[in-house]
């Protein structure tokens, strides 16, 4: 079974109560070896599809295959190959590192020694008697995940790793996600609600709203799905003269710019000249990057 998607999910569905769908037809496929950036805004069904993968909700409708073998048929040998952080683990504020650790070794069964390697492998190794409570925030949270690591997992599923963290605390949590899929070799699943957020470390992208798949690929093939339907901002000498030049692109007007919906990257060349050819000075002419809700906008 080498060769199938850690991950696979077929046609899943669920639902809270007749008015609440939280998923509707999701096909998730995550790739051995990836880093699977799960992204849609909140209430968009992430923690529920993830709730699911990981046996922690009861499947409705569909089914899902971890590591090649349904996951109804083989519940436990498969959950004994994920790492999980999907809510805030119960971590106490007045021990160290390595304590809380020990609170949850019993529990994974891990022995003495993974306690050290996984705070070497999250960066805590030299924590000593520090009591969890003078940690950061990013350093809580490495915490977490060390945690989730105490099993040796071979895959790692993380629920907004990021979320409620400062600025230091999220460059550290990518960081550490580059660092397990790349030096210990660990599939990972993580989900957020911002686009930026999982682009730095995700080799692959799905893209959850109201519980539809909107996407699913690559990171490249992502960039080409957004680029292919892409806005461009535009300052010129003339703005009012310039949305006469391009009535043809239905130009949109903004404060001091106008932006025009592209179908395709080459029509920014043809825009340029047309605004050229009409004694028009381009003082700017760039893509407006696209954000999570921005491209969700685009698409529908
Ligand atoms: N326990 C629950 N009971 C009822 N509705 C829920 C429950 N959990 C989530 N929902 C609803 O299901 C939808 C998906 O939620 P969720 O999976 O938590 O989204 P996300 O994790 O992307 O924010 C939302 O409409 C949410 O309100
Ligand atoms: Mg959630």
């Amino acid at each position: 079974m080498g060769d199938a998607p850690v991950i696979k999910s077929t046609a899943l569905y669920y639902n809270y109560s007749k008015d609440v769908e939280a998923l509707v037809d999701v096909n998730l496929q995550v790739e051995r070896g990836s880093v699977y950036g799960f992204l849609g805004p909140n209430g968009s069904g992430k923690t529920t599809a993830l709730s699911l993968l990981l046996g922690l909700l009861q499947v409705q409708q569909g089914s899902i295959e971890l590591f090649g073998e349904e996951l109804q048929a083989n519940r436990i040998g498969i959950l004994k190959k994920i790492g999980c952080l999907i809510e805030s683990p119960s971590l106490y504020g007045h021990l160290s590192a390595k304590e809380n650790l020990e609170v949850y070794r019993a529990v994974y069964g891990a022995s003495r020694e993974r306690i050290g390697e996984v705070l070497k492998t999250v960066g805590l190794a030299d924590t000593g008697n520090k009591e969890l409570k003078r940690f950061s925030l990013g350093m809580k949270q490495r915490l977490a995940v060390a945690l989730a690591l105490l099993p040796s997992p071979e895959l790692l599923v993380l629920d907004e790793p990021t979320n409620g963290l400062d600025p230091n605390g999220m460059i550290e949590v990518r960081e550490l996600v580059k660092k397990l899929n790349m030096e210990e070799g660990i599939t990972v699943l993580v989900s957020s609600h911002i686009l930026s957020e999982v682009e730095e470390t995700a080799s692959h992208i799905g893209i959850i709203l109201k519980g539809r798949m909107l996407f699913q690929g690559t990171l490249q093939e992502l960039h080409l799905f957004q680029q292919k339907r892409s806005k461009i901002q535009i300052a010129t000498s003339d703005n009012e003269a310039a949305i006469a030049v391009l009535q043809d692109y239905e130009p949109e007007k903004l404060q001091e710019t106008l932006s025009v919906t592209l179908n395709d990257n080459k029509q920014a060349a043809c825009i340029n000249r047309l605004l050229l050819e009409n004694g028009l000075d381009v003082y700017l002419l760039q893509p407006e990057r696209h954000d999570l809700e921005q491209l969700f906008v685009v698409v529908l």
